[in-house]
């Protein structure tokens, strides 16, 4: 079957075509006004989304060589996310399933970021374990079946990608901070400087990053670049700080759960340094990460997990709202 996925639940908008577990387009507009904010400004994604939601879906159809009348179906991204933001995608993916008559499957932004692990490997079999980190999200799942999940940690104030994006924000390097972050770091000694790792004690599978970003903002009230410590060390020390909370709760879970695999999921798990980190922490388990154009925002996750969730129970259903707050389980 032929699924056509739509994603607005923030700043990207995308349209993805998935056909029998193939991917035959991806289109994704990031939406580069909001750099001049530092973050994104809500309306604005809104009208973007409207804006640019007609021609995302056109390019996706076009890139695959099909046209409206090849889909079998669409899913849509109704949750966690933007209201506006979301609501834009959903109401276009209602009119299109409507006009077309085809079903419409609603899709959890979070689940589609954990299922596109199964791209990256067919083979992939439950149970297994899922570091969830993205913008808003920093979460330890055990995946058990397709809808059985059980939570095992996750952060107690902002998420990895927050604490990327505001720590960037200090350092002045621009939004979308984690890849900023990263660029520079390149360049620099990550042990320069020890910042906190929170929630260390033995059994915590919890995560915290708010002290280590209010820590950030007392060391750069008075830093001076010397030659033993400049900007780069200063982005790398604190990119490791983030990344060795993550590798270390992330490994604990592993030991806790006696999986045999482990995936990163969300935009966080395009870093570099932290794949390599984890590769290196975590032995006798194998670590998956999605291909990097489907680790930050995208539809193809979406089209993909809505042809899962079809085959599973083809029951459509144009009643759905959007859930800003939806949760995994
Ligand atoms: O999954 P995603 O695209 O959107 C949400 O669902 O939130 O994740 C976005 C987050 C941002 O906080 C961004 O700074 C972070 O992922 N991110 C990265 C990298 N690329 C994106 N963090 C660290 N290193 C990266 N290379
Ligand atoms: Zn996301």
């Amino acid at each position: 079957m032929t699924v056509l996925g739509i994603e607005t639940s923030c700043d990207e908008t995308a349209a993805s075509i998935c056909s029998d577990g193939k991917i035959l387009s991806s289109i994704i507009s990031s939406q580069i006004i909001h750099s001049s904010f530092g973050g994104v400004v809500p309306e604005i994604a809104s009208r973007e989304h409207e804006r640019m939601l007609n021609s995302i879906v056109s390019n996706s159809l076009s890139d695959a060589n099909l046209k409206l009348g090849d889909l079998d179906a669409i899913a849509v991204t109704n949750g966690p996310g933007l209201a506006g933001a979301l609501l834009t995608g959903v109401s276009f993916a209602k009119g299109l399933a409507l006009g077309l008559n085809i079903p419409l499957i609603p899709i959890n932004h979070l689940e589609a970021h954990i299922f596109v692990n199964f791209l990256a490997d067919p083979t992939l079999e439950y149970p297994f374990l899922c570091l969830l980190v993205s913008g808003g999200h920093t979460q330890l799942w055990l995946i058990n079946d397709m809808e059985i999940y059980e939570l095992l940690g996750e952060t107690r104030d902002d998420a990895a990608g927050e604490a990327f994006d505001k720590g960037s924000r200090i350092l002045g390097l621009g939004y979308p901070g984690g890849p900023q972050i990263e660029k520079t770091a390149q360049y620099g000694n990550p042990n320069a400087i020890v910042f906190p790792r929170g929630l260390m004690d033995p059994d915590s599978l919890e995560f915290s990053f708010s002290g280590l970003k209010t820590s950030l903002l007392y060391f750069m009230d008075d830093f001076q670049e010397t030659p033993d410590c400049r900007l780069p060390d200063v982005a790398a020390s604190y990119q490791q700080a983030i990344i060795e909370s993550l590798s270390e709760k992330l490994a604990r879970a592993v030991e806790k759960n006696g999986v045999k695999t482990c995936v990163v999921a969300g935009g966080v798990a395009a870093n570099s340094r932290l794949r390599l980190v984890l590769k290196n922490r975590i032995k006798n388990v194998r670590i998956l990460f999605p291909d990097l154009e489907y680790c930050t925002d995208n539809a193809a996750m979406v089209s993909f997990l809505g042809e899962l969730k079809f085959k599973k129970s083809d029951k459509s259903n144009l009643l759905f709202s959007v859930l800003p707050n939806l949760k995994l389980n």
